[in-house]
């Protein structure tokens, strides 16, 4: 299947894209390359670095399915240039959506955010709990789930809401939870603990990829909304998890200003037939032998958040 991913030299493309070349698609990527390009050579790979509000002029035929993952991907980085996260998602979205009704493409899957629900004591956040998004990335994020679903009728719709994604990826993300804590106990030998009692939910990145590439051969009539997390834990408890695997001490300090917590419930995509196959400890496990082996390092283009600072005041 010709498939166009955008985003997909971030950290989720850059373990999605190579696993669907593998699954013998062909592969258009555009990405602005923010946090550098992993991607390695592939035949059946189009590998552009393009800016998604230039849609317009991509010249391309026979797309079938489209992944989108281009965002200003957390909370803080939303809120350095709170123009171009809502540019960035919502309004080159909309450029998106016309584009692909017009080149007749039939589905899209977006990686929209678990996070949309804001902070929630309800035991079971299914797709039904209405939306109570706290930050602009939430925010963002609904408004651009909103202009995708304006299309449902000329496309099939997938919308996934993934918890944090955790695990090891050439363009690897340090500022995510399990990543961030595990690569603090490796490297420091000490887990910031900043709060702790916020309950979030987790998600393995080859199961992130995997329910990708799980709806782009699902039934159209399964289109819709899925919760996609099936691991809810304080950062507590997953800095104590963390400190079984890897030699360490937990530093509890006063907590900041990232209340949001919530845990969600995905039945729905269990129900649809997706079986996840891996846990926040094989992420944990996977993270300390690439760091072991030397192929996990600390590089500042992995701390998203300065990373963009510094692009955003060189432009
Ligand atoms: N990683 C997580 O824990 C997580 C959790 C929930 C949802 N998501 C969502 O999944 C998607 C992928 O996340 P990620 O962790 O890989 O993020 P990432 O920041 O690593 O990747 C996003 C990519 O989008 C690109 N991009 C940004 N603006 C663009 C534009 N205008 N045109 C073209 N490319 C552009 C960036 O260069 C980057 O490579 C995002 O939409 C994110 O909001 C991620």
């Amino acid at each position: 299947m010709k498939i166009l991913v955008t985003g997909g030299c971030g950290y989720v493309g850059s373990v999605l894209v190579p696993k669907l070349l593998k699954d013998g698609h062909s592969i258009i990527n555009i990405d602005t390359q923010w946090f550098g390009n992993y991607l390695p050579k592939h035949k059946n790979l189009r590998n552009l670095k393009f800016n998604l509000s230039n849609i317009k002029s991509l010249k391309v035929k026979n797309i079938e399915c489209c992944i989108h993952l281009a965002s200003i991907a957390n909370d803080p980085m939303a809120e350095l240039d709170k123009s171009l996260s809502w540019e960035t998602s919502a309004l080159n979205t909309y450029s998106l959506m016309e584009f692909l009704k017009n080149i007749k493409t039939k589905r899209i899957i977006y990686a929209s955010s678990g996070s949309v629900y804001g902070i929630s004591k309800n035991p079971r956040v299914t797709e039904q709990t209405p939306l109570k998004p706290i930050s602009l990335y939430n925010k963002v994020k609904m408004v651009t789930e909103r202009v995708i679903l304006s299309y449902s009728k000329s496309i099939e719709t997938f919308i996934i809401r993934p918890a944090t994604v955790c695990g090891y990826s050439p363009r690897m993300r340090l500022d995510v939870t399990v990543n961030a804590l595990t690569f603090s106990a490796l490297s420091k030998k000490e887990i910031r603990v900043f709060g702790g009692k916020q309950v979030r939910p987790n998600i393995h990145i080859d199961d992130m990829c995997d329910i990708y590439r799980f709806f782009i051969k699902t039934s159209k009539k399964n289109s819709g909304i899925y919760n996609a997390g099936f691991e809810n834990k304080s950062i507590l408890d997953i800095a104590k998890f963390v400190e079984k695997f890897i030699k360490s001490k937990i530093k509890i300090y006063k907590d900041r200003s990232d209340p949001r917590s919530y845990r969600l419930d995905s039945t729905k995509i269990l129900k649809v037939g997706f079986k996840p196959k891996k846990k926040i400890k094989d992420a944990i496990i996977d993270l300390r032998n690439n760091y072991q082996r030397k192929v996990l390092k600390k590089k500042p283009n992995f701390y998203s958040l300065k990373w963009l600072q510094k692009i955003l005041k060189n432009n």
